[in-house]
C-alpha cells in the first residue's frame, strides 16, 4: 500500500517535472540541504524542541520486523517527530531504480531513506552531509564511515553492516557423521550431496544448498564470493584494473552452475534472499548462503529449525590463492537534499543509526551493528553468539564490491556482472564466455 503510494508519487513527480520543466514543489532544495548540512547543535539532539511534532517520511525496510520496529518507535519517542514509515522494495536493484526516479524528480516527499553500502557514489549528489549530526563518529567502523564519505561529506550514517555467511544444520551434520562445517566448496558439494540423498528418503522436497541466483544485486554478492574465494580477483580492482577475465573466476562460475538441479533447486536461478530462506526455514535445506538477518528468524519460536542452525564464513575454493570471502553489505541512513525538513530528518537518521537503536536492531533482527562496542554487549552476544565469533569478518574482513572505484557507474557495472553470471547459471553460456563478455562490457563502460 505505502509502496504503491510512493511509486505513484514518484511517477507523478516525474510527469510534473516533464510538463513544467520547473523545480518540484518545495523549491530551492539545494539551499535547504546546504543549510542543514551546516547546522550544529540540533545535530546531536540538543534542540529537539524546534522540530517537535514535525512530520517526516522515512523509507525503511521491505518487511519491518521486531527490531526495526522497536528502533523506529524508540526514535519517534526520542525526537518527538511524527514519522510516516514507507516500505522500500525488497530487491536492492529495484530499490535503486525507484530512488533514482524519485531523486530525478527532486521530490520532497521523502526525507529519510536507507541506502545500500554500494550507493554513496551513486546518490551523493542528492543527499545532505550528516557529519554534523553524528555524536560519536569514532565509535563507528571507520571502513564504513570512509565508504560513506564522498567529497568530504558523510552522505549516510552506518546503520547496520552485513556479510554473506554459510548457514548449516547442526543436527543434520551430526546425523551424517560430519564433525565440522565445510571448509571448501568441494567439501560443501560433497556434504550437501550426501545429506540430500539421505533426507530425500523421507522428504522429496529436500535440497543440499540454497543461495541467491536471480539476476539482481544479490547475485553480484554471491558471485563475488565464489570468485574471490577461488582467487579470481574482485571484478574491478581498487586501482581500476578490470581483472574479471581470469580462469579462477570462470571456474568459480562453472562450479556454481554445476550445483543447479543437483544440490540446489532448478529455481535457484531466480532466487533472492527470502526465497532461499523460505526453503531453508521450512527445514528443506542442509546449507544456505544468506545474510545475518536469517539467524534470528531461523531461531524464532515458530521456526521448525530453531536451535539446529549455526553460521560460519563461506567456504574457500581450491586454487593457490583461495581464501574465505564474505561479501560486505549493509545499509546507511541518509537524508534527501530535497527534504523540506532536513533538520528533523537528520535527527531521526542519527537516532536510528545511533547506538541504542542499533542495539534494538541487533537484539530483534540479528542485524550487525556498525558500532564496535555493541559486539561486547552481553545482551547482544547472548542472542547472537556469532557476532563475537566472527567479529573480524564483520569489522573489516568482508570483501567489498567495487563500488568506490567505479563510483556513480557501479550500478551499471553490477548489472553487467549479474546478468552474465546468471546466464552461466541457466546454462546459456560458460564461465569463460561470461568473464570475456563482462571484461569487454566493463572496458566500454569504464574507459
Ligand atoms: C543485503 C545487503 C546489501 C546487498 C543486498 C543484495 O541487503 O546488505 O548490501 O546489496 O543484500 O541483495
Amino acid at each position: 500500500m505505502n509502496r504503491r503510494i510512493l511509486m505513484l508519487l514518484s511517477v507523478l513527480m516525474v510527469a510534473m517535472l516533464a510538463l513544467t520543466a520547473c523545480p518540484a514543489p518545495g523549491g530551492a532544495p539545494a539551499e535547504t540541504g546546504g543549510a542543514a548540512a551546516g547546522g550544529d547543535a540540533a545535530a546531536t539532539g540538543g534542540d529537539a524542541a524546534s522540530t517537535e511534532g514535525v512530520k517526516i517520511t522515512a523509507v525503511m525496510g521491505d518487511n519491518i520486523r521486531e527490531g526495526e520496529q522497536a528502533a523506529i518507535d524508540y526514535c519517534i519517542e526520542q525526537t518527538g517527530l511524527e514519522v510516516e514509515v514507507v516500505n522500500g522494495p525488497q530487491s536492492a536493484t529495484d530499490r535503486i531504480a525507484q530512488y533514482l526516479q524519485f531523486f530525478g524528480a527532486q521530490a520532497s516527499d521523502v526525507d529519510v531513506l536507507m541506502i545500500d553500502v554500494i550507493w554513496p557514489g551513486i546518490l551523493a549528489e542528492h543527499l545532505i552531509d550528516l557529519a554534523p549530526y553524528v555524536e560519536n563518529p569514532d565509535d563507528y567502523f571507520q571502513r564504513i564511515i570512509q565508504n560513506n564519505t564522498v567529497d568530504g561529506a558523510l552522505v549516510g550514517i552506518p546503520w547496520f553492516t552485513d556479510a554473506g555467511l554459510l548457514y548449516y544444520r547442526t543436527d543434520l551434520l551430526e546425523k551424517y557423521g560430519y564433525s565440522a562445517p565445510p571448509a571448501t566448496w568441494a567439501e560443501l558439494t560433497e556434504m550437501a550431496t550426501t545429506i540430500q540423498e539421505g533426507e530425500r528418503a523421507d522428504n522429496p522436497d529436500f535440497w543440499g544448498y540454497v543461495w541467491q541466483g536471480n539476476a539482481y544485486e544479490g547475485l553480484t554478492c554471491d558471485a563475488l564470493e565464489w570468485q574471490v574465494s577461488n582467487g579470481g580477483g574482485e571484478i574491478v580492482e581498487p586501482d581500476g584494473t578490470i581483472s574479471i577475465n581470469n580462469e579462477a573466476a570462470a571456474a568459480a562460475f562453472d562450479q556454481a552452475a554445476s550445483w543447479v538441479n543437483t544440490i540446489s533447486p532448478p529455481g535457484v536461478v531466480s532466487y533472492q534472499e527470502e526465497d532461499a530462506r523460505g526453503v531453508w526455514q521450512a527445514g528443506n535445506a542442509a546449507f544456505m548462503r544468506n545474510w545475518p538477518y536469517a539467524y534470528s528468524l531461523g531461531n524464532a519460536d515458530d521456526s521448525v529449525i530453531k536451535g539446529n542452525l549455526a553460521v560460519v564464513p563461506l567456504p574457500k575454493g581450491d586454487g593457490p590463492d583461495a581464501r574465505n570471502a564474505d561479501t560486505l553489505g549493509g545499509w546507511q541512513m541518509a537524508v534527501s537534499k530535497y527534504s523540506e525538513n532536513p533538520e528533523a530528518a537528520a535527527q531521526f537518521a542519527a537516532c536510528i543509526a545511533g547506538k541504542d537503536a542499533q542495539k534494538l536492531l541487533a537484539l530483534g533482527d540479528s542485524k550487525l551493528p556498525t558500532i564496535g562496542s555493541l559486539y561486547e554487549d552481553a545482551d547482544v552476544l547472548e542472542k547472537n553468539p556469532f557476532f563475537g565469533q566472527l567479529f573480524d569478518v564483520f569489522n573489516g574482513g568482508a570483501v567489498a564490491r567495487p563500488s568506490t572505484v567505479t563510483g556513480d557507474k557501479y550500478n551499471e557495472v553490477s548489472t553487467i556482472y549479474f546478468t552474465e553470471v546468471n546466464k552461466v547459471l541457466t546454462g546459456a553460456q560458460t564461465g569463460q564466455e561470461a568473464v570475456e563478455s563482462i571484461e569487454k562490457q566493463l572496458s566500454d563502460l569504464l574507459q
